[in-house]
């Protein structure tokens, strides 16, 4: 495990946007598996700012995200589909084709992780994946008590969850209660690992997935045994540690 001190927030997005980019200018063809939630958006605006100044090129990388809530349509303001196209496929080069992100308008949960899975197996495996972690420790929308060893799967938002993300809906019954995510076992099988942490309400959990016991409880603790993990986070999210 790898730990980088970053600033503040913008600084933190520009170093882990240099490592995306570091990633995108060695393979060209790389799979990239991206985030939602606030703190990627400033690392995708970096990686926009040196797109439009030609110092990164997307045309050959493939996308795959991490997670979609079920029964969002691709066109639903607060779908992942339309964030990611929001906040960075619509300002880069990359090709349509080529971006994933799991079907939440499939209803048969079943069917939509398994495509899911044989598209992450496809496109050969991811070789960057990007995380921000939850204040319960959840990755994607891999809860306390996730099984380390489940491929893309359906779960239930907690409560904590739901009020986290009522936020972006305005109102708390209008946030989805399931979502499609990659399990444990896909983000692991991630050949890189970058994740993005910032402000002082995540110094506890940064403490207790990266400085305390490896347990399902706090799903991002997996990330210990990684062979290649690298924490970047600013100043107020590392200041327990
Ligand atoms: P955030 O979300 O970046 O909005 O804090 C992180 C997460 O829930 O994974």
């Amino acid at each position: 495990m790898k730990i980088i001190r970053a600033k503040d927030y913008n600084d933190m997005s520009r170093k882990a946007a240099n490592i995306i980019s570091a990633q995108v200018i060695m393979k060209p063809h790389c799979v990239l598996g991206l985030a939602t939630g606030g703190t990627p958006v400033g690392t995708y605006a970096q990686l926009i700012d040196w797109y439009n100044k030609g110092d990164i090129d997307f045309s050959e990388v493939t996308t795959v995200n991490l997670d979609e809530y079920r029964g969002l349509p691709r066109d639903h303001e607060q779908s992942y589909w339309y964030f990611m196209h929001k906040n960075l496929f619509n300002s880069i080069n990359v090709q349509p084709d080529h971006i994933f992100v799991p079907n939440g308008s499939n209803p048969d949960a079943d069917a939509a992780c398994k495509e899911y899975d044989d598209i992450i197996h496809m496109v050969g495996g991811v070789d960057l994946q990007l995380l921000g972690i939850g204040h319960d420790g959840h990755i994607g929308f891999n809860e306390p008590g996730a099984a380390f060893e489940l491929g893309t799967h359906c779960v239930d938002l907690t409560e904590e969850t739901i009020d986290a993300n009522t936020r972006f809906f305005g109102n708390r019954d209008d946030v989805p209660r399931q979502a499609y995510t990659m399990g444990i076992k896909t983000i692991m099988q991630a050949r890189k690992v970058l994740m993005v942490a910032n402000g002082a309400d995540k110094a506890d959990i940064i403490k207790k997935a990266f400085f305390g016991p490896v347990t399902p409880e706090v799903p991002a603790s997996i990330l210990q045994m990684h062979p290649d993990f690298i924490l970047v986070g600013d100043e107020a999210a590392l200041s327990k540690v």
